[in-house]
């Protein structure tokens, strides 16, 4: 296939196959960058709403980069991957305190920007101001190796670069914002990773991956995935109208969000006995004076490098052993629970209301 004619018949495709998304045609580039961090990781469905509320909550970056971080967080809530949530808020000040609250205007300004890496650079130069640069991501590599038969891996440096030179000479220079969410979408909805819809394709005749049979096999990665996993017990301390919990750190997943007192390890514990004699249990409940109502089901949560197992503990206290402020904890009502951000399987949990009912 000639690129040219690849980028011909994408435009023609994107014509005829035009998504309605509210960013499309949008020109200014606080709602670009928005839609781009939104979008990084989660699918557009997802995103949709968070990108709505995000406007409609924060309509200019002065608004964001004044927003409490906490309030921030609550409104990412349920999107997963919340560095992103904090890069976006670090760079909504960056802007709005040193660079007067504009936005920056060219290709390397952009990047410069925390959170925002080669992808969201072009996608926002592109959009917001028709500069040529071409996105290169998951979808751009599974439609040019496919379209073009292209096996060299895509997770090495020769295929990185391979398939951004390409990505270049398929790039419409004269509407690079058009072109660049044409293959989004393309990726997105035509070329798809399992079940692509080939039988309708308009690149049928030239898709070397159609021709030689390769539709499956490509792109080709060099490494698979290892994901490690984690086993979580969370031990939902009630006293009263009160449970306890606790902000997560720097350094691991879900930073800046709330959990309840963990105990980790890197194999299921079939022993109950020593989740119960557990150490972080035992500086939070006093020998005497508790009762286990119940243990949840075993939550999945699949991440991109990890498999996380979480089983909830739900155990009744008449008070709360002193100290538990000294290891970081609050002891808050159901009331206060609600304003903060949890990750995505405790807030799953919350809100199964049977359970809720029973908690409180
Ligand atoms: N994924 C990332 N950016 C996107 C966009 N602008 N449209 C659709 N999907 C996307």
């Amino acid at each position: 296939m000639q690129a040219e004619k690849f980028r011909e018949k994408l435009l023609a495709w994107h014509a005829g196959n035009d998504r309605p998304l509210p960013w499309k045609g949008e020109k200014n580039p606080y709602f670009i960058w928005l839609s781009e961090i939104i979008l990084q990781q989660t699918r557009v469905e997802q995103g949709l709403p968070y990108f709505e509320r995000f406007k409609e909550n924060y309509p200019t970056v002065h608004d964001l980069a004044a927003a409490p971080a906490d309030g921030v967080m609550k409104l990412w809530e349920g999107l997963g991957y919340y560095s992103r949530a904090r890069n976006l808020h670090a760079t909504a000040k960056n802007i709005a305190e040193n660079m007067n609250g504009i936005f920056p205007a060219t290709h390397a300004e952009i990047l410069k920007l925390k959170g925002v890496g080669p992808y969201t650079a072009a996608a926002i130069a592109s959009f917001a101001y028709d500069l040529p640069h071409a996105v290169v991501d998951g979808n751009v590599y599974r439609v040019l190796s496919r379209t073009f038969g292209i096996a060299t891996p895509i997770d090495t440096t020769p295929g990185k670069k391979e398939f951004a030179a390409l990505a270049e000479e398929c790039l419409d220079k004269t509407q690079p914002g058009v072109y660049n969410q044409a293959i989004m979408d393309f990726g997105a909805t035509h070329c798809t990773p399992k079940s692509p819809n080939c039988q309708s394709c308009p690149m049928q005749e030239d898709c070397t991956a159609l021709q030689e049979n390769k539709v499956e096999i490509l792109p080709v990665k060099s490494k698979k995935l290892t994901k490690r996993e984690r086993f979580f017990y969370y031990f939902v301390i009630k006293s009263g109208d009160r449970v306890l919990v606790r902000r997560r750190g720097a350094g691991d997943i879900w930073q800046g969000l709330y959990e309840f007192p963990l105990l980790e390890s890197d194999r299921a514990i079939e022993n109950k006995s020593a989740i119960e004699g557990s150490e972080i249990l035992q500086d939070l409940i006093a020998p005497e004076d508790y009762a286990v109502l119940r243990i949840s089901k075993s939550y999945k949560r699949v991440l991109t490098h990890q498999k996380i197992s979480i089983r909830f503990w739900e155990i009744e206290v008449e008070k709360f052993k002193s100290g538990y402020e000294d290891k970081g904890f609050r002891a808050v009502s159901r009331a206060e629970l609600a304003g903060l951000a949890f990750p995505r399987t405790i807030d799953l949990y919350l809100s199964d209301k049977s359970l809720t009912l029973e908690l409180f």
